[in-house]
């Protein structure tokens, strides 16, 4: 088939026109193959220029080659014409009405743990100690055996705990693993740190016990610490925490990391020492593990025991917490009930 200028016109005015009819990116798909394509008759107008003779084939040449840039130019400038329609029609999808009032922020409170947390802080703050952070997964090395419990150590059975399934790594069962850290990082100095942070047992969830609590370990290292000074510190404590008359008094205890090792008991502050529910009629609640901390533990922490000595104690906040504010559950803490934080 061969194609005359003239054919060549009408076929750019036939296509400029019919560009106007397309209205999606499939219309113009055709359109593209009818005009450009392999059959279009612009490509036929190129594919008979071998055949024409010498004298006629640059004007055919030349007007095939200016309708195929104008229709080409007329895609192009179509292409972004859809372009910009889809792109109104996505935002017109989308839009928002600023004006539209806001919905009411739900102010927090507190979390109940937090509040006793930072009295803590604030009270062992003013008494000079500083705030030491150290991981909660930890290595067996550091939650036992620096801690004087080897791995034969039958005292590791007080500690339910939680492997990973990485060799000798797993979830601290207290914070006292802290101590060893502390000590490390600023041996030969002197230390009074508390340790803050969550601790996990591989325990039943009941209401009054979770696998997941808070400690505060609390660690005093320097040259001639007595065990005199432990229970002053202790009873500042819990005189600055429980009110200027509260009585304290220490049991002795067992602790593997502490020689000699105490717990301490704050005399019932639900019922004043009379003796009620909350302290089983005895009068008293025990709130905290305490020692002198073992010559062995001191070296592993890269002190020398014949040069230093120190204290330690540990306590759990939840359970305390739970008695203070009389809560019924210790899964509150962690359930997330906006109307549970409501409260506090
Ligand atoms: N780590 C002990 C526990 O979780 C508590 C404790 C007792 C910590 C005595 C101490 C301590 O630092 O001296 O049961």
């Amino acid at each position: 088939m061969t194609i005359s200028l003239t054919d060549l016109e009408k076929e750019k005015d036939l296509a400029l026109s019919e560009l106007q009819q397309v209205v999606d990116e499939e219309s113009l798909n055709q359109w593209r193959l009818a005009h450009l394509g392999k059959n279009a008759p612009v490509s036929q107008a190129f594919a008979t220029l071998a055949t024409m003779s010498k004298e006629d084939r640059p004007l055919m040449g030349k007007s095939a080659n200016t309708v195929r840039v104008a229709l080409e130019a007329g895609m192009a400038e179509k292409r972004e014409v859809l372009h910009q329609e889809a792109l109104a029609q996505a935002l017109q999808a989308e839009k928002l009405d600023v004006t539209l009032p806001g919905r009411p922020a739900q102010p927090g409170r507190i979390h109940p743990l937090n509040q006793v947390l930072r009295q803590i802080y604030r009270t062992f703050g003013d008494m000079g100690f500083q705030i030491y952070r150290s991981p909660e997964v930890e290595t067996d090395d550091f939650n036992f055996t620096y801690l004087n419990m080897p791995p034969y150590h039958p005292a590791r059975d007080m500690w339910d705990t939680f492997y990973t399934n990485r060799e000798g790594v797993l979830l601290r069962t207290h914070t006292s693993p802290g101590q060893i850290r502390v000590m490390r990082e600023y041996a030969p100095q002197d230390i009074r740190a508390i340790l803050p942070g969550a601790t996990a047992r591989y325990e039943q969830l009941t209401a009054r016990s979770e696998i997941e609590f808070i400690q505060v370990e609390v660690l005093v290292v320097g040259k001639g610490i007595t065990f005199a000074e432990m229970k002053g510190t202790l009873l500042d404590f819990a005189r600055r925490t429980f009110g200027e008359h509260a009585r304290t008094r220490l049991r002795p205890s067992y602790f593997p990391f502490t020689e000699p090792s105490a717990e301490m008991d704050v005399e019932c502050y639900i019922c004043g020492g009379k003796g009620c529910g909350v302290c089983k009629g005895t009068g008293w609640l025990e709130i905290l593990g305490c020692g002198m901390v073992h010559p062995l533990v001191l070296q592993y922490g890269g002190y020398d025991p014949a040069v230093h000595s120190g204290f330690a104690a540990g306590m759990g906040i939840d359970r305390s917490t739970l008695m203070r504010y009389r809560i019924d559950d210790i899964r509150h803490f962690r359930n997330n009930d906006i109307r549970f934080l409501e409260q506090f």
